[in-house]
């Protein structure tokens, strides 16, 4: 049993053999929060946990005692104006303009597994002894509105979900003015707060502050998560490093508008929010209406970041991402992109593509410019059908060539957009957002159809179906190309225009949940000018992203590095451009861009024929390595070893379940002269295995390669050398470990 109920007490207590989480009914009625954190014993009371004391100008709820204040308690669902002034979870806006409510427990009842939340993404079990999920049910008498507070926990993982469902049980309408998935006050303030944020072109870059007295928060209200903050948030401890120390990670299965905020107050509690973002929210709820909330995902661990990490990337690997390609290698690529940009004919494409055949490229993936009037972007962006100029063939034709080559097709789609100068857009000009009378702001030249409606999800469902049924297409690039402005939509009454946001997104989770059940061997990967929606929601639908429009070697180290802190290798879309890049106009080695993309998808995005015969020699060996060794770089246990945040190298690796063989990525961005010896101390190994590394063939045991630390060092100290080429800058990498004889501790 993981979920026990002290009905005396009235005590829950959630916990696996790694985490506890402890609440219980206060003596208000509503739910108080007393632990959440490593495995704890069970005891039958645990109210001394709610630390109450007669505080000075305190709010009170108990007339004759000044120790019970909202103010200072530890809660599940607070609300803002009784006794609380912090942040509240949830705001139901009446008829008479109140927004106070008083959620009280009713009942409870505790299901195994876990059940699905209906049109939004959520992770999952596969066998219902996988976990245990609490079904709390709140009332507020006074409006009649039930919450169903659905806690699961994980047997095997340190992990826990929540997220709310609201019911209209009364008889008068009320607005939901905000309705977060998650709330968990902590006793302390002791953290770190890490988020993960930047632009377009850097996403995920690692930032950490410390936590301190207000409000401190990260989200998004542009309409996708964004390039420039995502819906991932850590908590750790100042002392906690890679390996050892608490943390707490907070990540929200939501691909939208979302606030993930820490509030500490005057005595050091921590309040966490995360949900939707409520400054773009109202939910109208008529009597009988529910809403659900998107879910929120809990880690604890008390073993370092990259537990936390592993934690997550098994979870979404297994228990998040579905179908067919969840446990499958991923094709090696080709994108056209990067080689022609909007420039190419059918016979350019093949020429590509035969190539890449020969380098060993599996999968061709045609990108932008095949459809409508679409040679620049300006134009064609909702018409989504051949452009026969271009391609006299067709899909269906071009993609038969393709097979003929040996290579498997893919195609890009921008299903959420238009660009006025389209049939789409002629035909249905009321099908974009857009507030009557008001003027209208375009992102690359393009404006937002309106996917709260279904007709208009209905209609591109349709285009893009057509095509998929006809031609042999194996692999789409789902891209979105801009933010959302002018929020508004003519198909629904003023009352519910602040649910046009949420709404849109979960017309596109119906639309990638059409596709993907119809279409079930295709394999998605989800793009937003990179990686501008790279999220856990998505995640359910596209097992892999495109993780940056930067493909520069040096600036994806950081990248990757950032996004692996919560998404598996299998997720990052990475691959080998031409140098000079064309985003940073830099010049990284072959090999270097090949050393970042293998710990990703990995694939090309450059026209090969334009490499040297020494060139291609390399990329050969690079393809047949990736072969060989890609179920263990985006399978295996993945580990973050130096950071390019905090130094010139960045190191990380991953190793096979049985920990017979490890692949170690090593990154230098500058080059030193007559450096010092380097080591990198590696992790994950079996201390008792002797390994074989590929580079030189030495030998040494998994303790010593773990404790001391594999030799990174250059025999050239400046000097050049009489029998290796020289190191340069952004130099790097790849040692193959292997074990080849184990010894008894
Ligand atoms: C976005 C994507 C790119 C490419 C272009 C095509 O910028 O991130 O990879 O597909 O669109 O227009």
């Amino acid at each position: 049993m993981s979920i026990i109920y002290h009905k005396e007490t009235k005590v829950f207590h959630l916990h696996n053999d790694a985490v506890s989480y402890i609440m219980m009914v206060l003596p208000n009625g509503q739910m108080g929060h007393l632990y959440y954190g490593k495995k704890i014993h069970d005891r039958e009371d645990f109210g001394d946990l709610l630390e109450t004391a007669p505080r000075p100008m305190s709010s009170c709820t108990f007339e004759g005692n000044k120790a019970f204040s909202l103010e200072h308690i530890k809660q599940e669902l607070p609300v803002y104006g009784t006794g609380d002034y912090r942040s509240p979870a949830v705001e139901v806006i009446q008829e008479n303009g109140s927004r106070i409510s008083d959620f009280q427990y009713h009942s409870h009842h505790v299901e195994a597994g876990k059940p699905e939340l209906s049109g939004l993404p959520a992770t999952y079990v596969e066998d219902s002894g996988e976990a245990e999920t609490l079904v709390l049910n709140l009332y507020d008498s006074v409006t009649g509105i039930w919450a169903e507070v659905f806690y699961t926990i994980f047997s095997q993982r340190p992990v826990l979900t929540r997220s709310v469902r609201y019911i209209n049980n009364g008889n008068r309408p009320v607005q939901l003015g905000r309705a977060m998935s998650l709330c968990l006050d902590l006793p302390d303030c002791a953290y770190d707060w890490v988020q993960f944020s930047g632009a377009w072109a850097r996403e995920r870059h690692v930032k950490t502050r410390r936590l301190t007295m207000g409000v401190q928060s990260v989200g998004s209200m542009r309409g996708n998560s964004s390039h420039e903050h995502n819906p991932f948030l850590i908590l750790k401890r100042p002392d906690t490093g890679e390996q050892q120390g608490e943390a707490l990670g907070f990540s929200f299965v939501y691909s939208g508008n979302f606030l993930m905020q820490a509030e500490v107050d005057a005595h050091d509690n921590t309040r966490v929010l995360v949900g939707i973002h409520p400054d773009t929210f109202a939910w109208h709820l008529e009597p009988e209406e529910s809403f659900q909330t998107p879910e929120a995902v809990m880690v604890y661990t008390d073993s370092g970041l990259n537990h936390m990490s592993q934690t997550f990337h098994q979870l979404f690997q297994k228990r998040l991402a579905r179908g067919y390609w969840r446990d499958r290698v991923r094709p090696i690529l080709i994108n056209n992109w990067e080689a022609t940009y909007f420039d190419f004919t059918e016979d350019k494409l093949i020429h590509i593509a035969k190539k890449a055949k020969e380098c060993g490229v599996e999968l061709f993936v045609l990108d932008d410019g095949w459809f409508g009037a679409r040679s620049n972007d300006f134009a064609g962006l909702g018409d989504w059908v051949v452009n026969t100029d271009r391609l006299a063939n067709g899909i269906t034709g071009l993609a038969e060539r393709m097979e003929q080559t040996g290579m498997k097709f893919g195609l890009w789609f921008e299903p959420e957009m238009v660009n006025k100068d389209s049939d789409l857009y002629r035909s249905h000009p009321d099908w974009i957002l857009q507030v009557p009378g008001r003027a209208n702001t375009h992102g690359r030249n393009q404006y937002v159809l309106d996917f709260s409606r279904k007709e208009v999800v209905d209609c591109i469902f349709e285009m893009m179906a057509k095509i998929l049924r006809e031609a042999k297409v194996s692999y789409i690039k789902w891209d979105m190309n801009r933010s959302i402005t002018e929020c508004f939509s003519p198909a629904y009454g003023p009352k519910r225009q602040g649910e046009i946001f949420h709404r849109y997104i979960l017309g596109v989770y119906d639309l990638y949940d059409r596709l993907t059940r119809e279409f079930p061997r295709v394999l998605f990967e989800s793009c937003a000018s990179g990686g501008g929606r790279f999220d856990p929601g998505i995640l359910y639908y596209a097992p892999q992203g495109w993780a940056s429009d930067n493909s520069d070697a040096v600036e994806r180290m950081k990248i990757q590095y950032g996004t692996s802190m919560c998404y598996p290798v299998s997720s990052m879309g990475s691959h080998v451009s031409v140098i000079p890049n064309h985003q940073m106009f830099r010049n990284t080695p072959l090999h270097t861009r090949a050393n970042v993309a293998y710990f990703g998808t990995f694939g090309y995005e450059l026209d090969l024929n334009k490499l040297t015969e020494e060139e291609i020699e390399e990329v050969k060996e690079q393809i047949a390595f990736m072969k060989e060794y890609r179920d263990l770089l985006q399978f295996g246990t993945f580990y973050r070893l130096k950071s390019p945040f905090e130094g010139n190298e960045m190191a990380w690796m991953a190793v096979s379940e049985d920990r017979k063989t490890a692949v170690v990525g090593w990154y230098r961005i500058l080059n030193v002269v007559n450096d010092r010896f380097t080591r990198v101390k590696l992790q994950g190994l079996d201390e008792n295995f002797c390994y074989e590394n590929s580079r030189d063939g030495s030998r040494v045991y998994g303790d010593e390669l773990m404790n001391l630390g594999l030799n990174t060092s250059d025999a050239t100290a400046g000097q050049t050398p009489d029998d290796q080429v020289p190191c340069t800058d952004f130099e790097s990498r790849i040692y193959i470990l292997k074990a080849v004889e184990r010894v008894e501790a």
